[in-house]
Parts: C-alpha cells; structure tokens; sequence
C-alpha cells in the first residue's frame, strides 16, 4: 500500500460554495491533520478572476491555468466548485484520468454526464465524492445510499429548490409578486447564475436525477423526468389553494411501484397540515419512504455558501479517509447503478387535479365543462365558482378524484376548444399522501 505522507486538494474555482470552503477548510485544517496524523492541504486554486476576491494571504496559491492543478502529481483530491457543463466536465474527466478523487457540486453535470464519470471513476478506482450537488447543506445523498443502503426506497417527497420555494413562501405568506421576490431570491445568492433553471424546475431535476439514481440505483436521465416549473403560478392559484386546505409547494418526487418508477418535478398542491407544507424560505426538505425503516423527514439550508460547503466538508473527509487507509474500494452504491428500470410517462401518471378555468360568465358554462369532463371519466371532487372577474372572466375552480393524466389533459384541451373559455387553464397536480 502507497503511504500517504500528505494529502493534497487542488480547488477548481472560488465563487459562493468555494470561498466558504476554503474559510471551514482553513478553520479545521489543524484538527484534521491531527485526526488523519498527516497533513492536508490546499495547494493550488485555479479562479479566473469572476468568482469572490481571492483574499490578499492565499493569492499565492491561486493559478490561471487548471491544468497547473489537473497535471500536478502531488495532488490528490480535486473539488471541483465552478459550475456548468464544460469545461468542468473535461477538468473532471482529466483529473480521474490522472488517478486523482473527484468532489464536484457540480449537479447540471452529474444529471447529464453522471453516468459517464461514474464509468471513468469505476475504470480508474476513483472516489468521488457529491453531497453538496443535492439538498445544500443536508446529507440527503449520505442518509439514502449509507443509512440505507440494506433498505428499499419506496418514494422520495422534496423540496429541492432553494430559490422556487423562497418565492412560493413570500407569496404565500406575504402575498409578494413573483418578479420582486425572484429579485430577493438573487440578491441572497440562492439562484443560479440563470434564475430561470431554478423557476422552470430543470434545477430540481437535476437534483431528482441524482437522488433517483441513488435511491432505486438505476441508471436516470433527464428525459426520465416530468419537469414544470413554477412560472405560471399566481396569486389567484395559491388563495383557490388555502382555501382548499392545501398549499402550492414545487415538488420532486420519486416513486418506485413494482418496478416501474415515477420521476417527476411540478408545482402541486399538498394539504397545508403536512409537514412539507410548512417547510418555508430557502429550506429544502425530504421525505423518504423505505420499505423497511418507514417514513424519514430531513430538512435544513438547501442554498447558501456555508451550508453547501459543509456538504463538501464531509466528502473531503470521507475521501481523506478512504486515502489514509488505502480503502480501493469505491462507493458500492456507484457501482449498483448497471440497470435500467422502467420509467412511467405522463400518459400512465395517476393522480388528483386542481383545474382553474377561465370562463366567460354567462349560464350553462358550468354544465359544458363538466359534461365534458364526464365523457373523459373524470369524475369531480369539489368546485368553487366566485363572482371574481379577473381581466373579464370569471375563475372556475374544480378538483377531481384520482383521474389518468392523458385523459385529463385530452378533456382539459377540449374545454379550452370552447367558446365560452377566455384563457388557458392552469393544471395543477393534487398529492394528499405524502408521507
Ligand atoms: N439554485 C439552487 C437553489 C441552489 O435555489 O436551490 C442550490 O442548489
């Protein structure tokens, strides 16, 4: 076995995460030696000058080229915190082909190149580490595939996405506009560098494909997914809901059936009573089902500097650890995801429907809709219709029972083929069972 005398971290980056990293990192760096009885450093940081002012003490250490870090025998582990596809894809592909460990936050990459690394690092004996790609500072990656590893995950209920539930939180709390609140959302640092990723659920998708991989170790792929986002909800939408008994949360969720899985990110409204309704700001939550242990929640900081550099923490030292001891073995749960299983499609989702139509006020509209809605087997749960005129219509709101989704949305598109329906209706997905 190859003694390590030191362990040395080269840093890909210094924006949010990677600048509170370095602050933790610097903070335990004397413990940390003590605890592994060897040194560990940060030996090189590659920024190109857009990411947070590299303090005057560690301008030393910075370089403008990353292979400076990527070819540098003596570094062991390379965190990659810049973000995006390319180059961070390369960079990483390059540092496993140099025999180096990866810890990436990286979760637009993972979604999307995942399984590629996964191979590369399975070829090369490289750990890598991605607690900080899903759910900020919570160990939600941690608690699926070591809590749970002899376990079965049934489903996984979240709220992934820092930046969409601070705005559906003020809105429903504080009545806010979307735009005003998006603009808090990014003057906290919560979203992206384009804010629309994290409004059009494609950030909670990544997250979702990372997380399902993990939880039902199958291989995952974006279009697996059923992605909405949470642009087209309105005040109107969140005071129908209240008044309901339910709250519009943006969820992730993950369901595995008899082997056939569901993927799906969706605005939906969910009983203001449960737990998830009352996760607010930018705190994610998870709820995971198991087959055997039952019901899970965890909730905490889902954006932020310090909590997702805490993530990264946690994988340095698993993956100092694994060095230290000369652990080969890679994380088991990696090499699990060989098999495909069957992903359900819109058209096989089952679920409960809010309808919000908008229709012109005049006799037998209501009747229209609803015969239209019965010739589709969509039987209705409740409905309110108020004298609330909202650019010359009038709202109609209507809930079902669990209905076929195709067969809701073919009935949907037929009532906004009628003469009487001024605008689009909004459909919105009902989840009373989440637990
Ligand atoms: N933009 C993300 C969010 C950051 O709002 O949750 C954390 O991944």
């Amino acid at each position: 076995m190859d003694i390590k005398r030191e362990i040395n971290i080269g840093l890909l980056g210094f924006g949010t995460v990677a600048s509170s990293f370095y602050h933790i990192f610097s903070e335990q760096k004397k413990e940390l030696g003590s605890i592994f009885s060897i040194p560990i450093n940060i030996k090189k940081i590659f920024t190109r000058g857009s990411g947070h002012p590299v303090p005057e003490n560690i301008k030393k250490l910075t370089v403008k080229n990353a292979g400076d870090i990527l070819e540098d025998g003596s570094i062991d582990i390379v965190i990659e915190l810049i973000g995006g596809i390319q180059p961070a894809g390369d960079f990483i592909i390059k540092a496993v082909s140099n025999g180096k460990s990866i810890i990436t936050a990286n979760k637009a990459l993972l979604a999307e190149h995942g399984e590629e690394i996964f191979k590369k690092c399975t070829e090369k004996k490289a750990h890598i580490g991605f607690e900080a790609a899903v759910g900020g500072g919570i160990p939600i990656l941690r608690a699926i595939k070591n809590g749970l590893a002899g376990d079965k995950v049934k489903s996984v209920y979240s709220i992934i996405n820092g930046t969409s539930n601070f705005i559906l939180s003020k809105m429903t709390n504080e009545g806010g506009k979307f735009g005003d609140v998006l603009k808090k959302a990014q003057e906290r640092g919560y979203a992206e560098a384009d804010p629309s990723l994290d409004i059009n659920g494609t950030d909670s998708a990544h997250k979702i494909a990372i997380l399902g991989r993990l939880a039902f170790s199958t291989s995952l792929s974006m279009a697996d997914i059923i992605i909405e986002g949470i642009e087209n909800i309105t005040q109107l939408d969140i005071s129908f809901a209240k008044e309901l008994g339910y709250t519009v949360k943006l969820l992730g969720i993950l369901k595995n059936e008899d082997s056939k899985i569901e993927a799906r990110v969706h605005p939906t409204l969910i009983p203001s009573s449960s737990l998830l309704s009352k996760i607010d700001g930018v705190f994610n939550a998870f709820l995971v089902n198991a087959k055997f242990a039952g019901p899970l929640s965890i909730t905490g900081y889902g954006a932020g500097g310090n909590p997702t550099a805490s993530a990264v923490m946690g994988d340095v030292i698993e993956i100092v650890s694994r060095l230290v001891n000369g652990d080969i073995h890679q994380d088991f749960i990696i090499s699990k995801i060989k098999n495909k299983l069957n992903v359900k499609s819109k058209k096989e989702i089952i679920s409960r429907y809010y309808l919000r139509f908008s229709a012109i006020d005049r006799p037998g509209v209501l009747s229209k809709i609803s015969g239209i809605l019965g010739e589709n087997f969509i039987s209705i749960s409740s409905m309110i219709q108020k004298g609330r005129k909202v650019e010359g219509s009038v709202p109609i709101v209507i809930t079902t029972h669990e209905a076929n989704e195709e067969e809701l949305l073919k009935s949907v598109r037929e009532c906004d083929g009628l003469d009487v329906i001024s605008a689009k209706t909004t459909v919105l997905r009902i989840e009373d069972n989440i637990s």
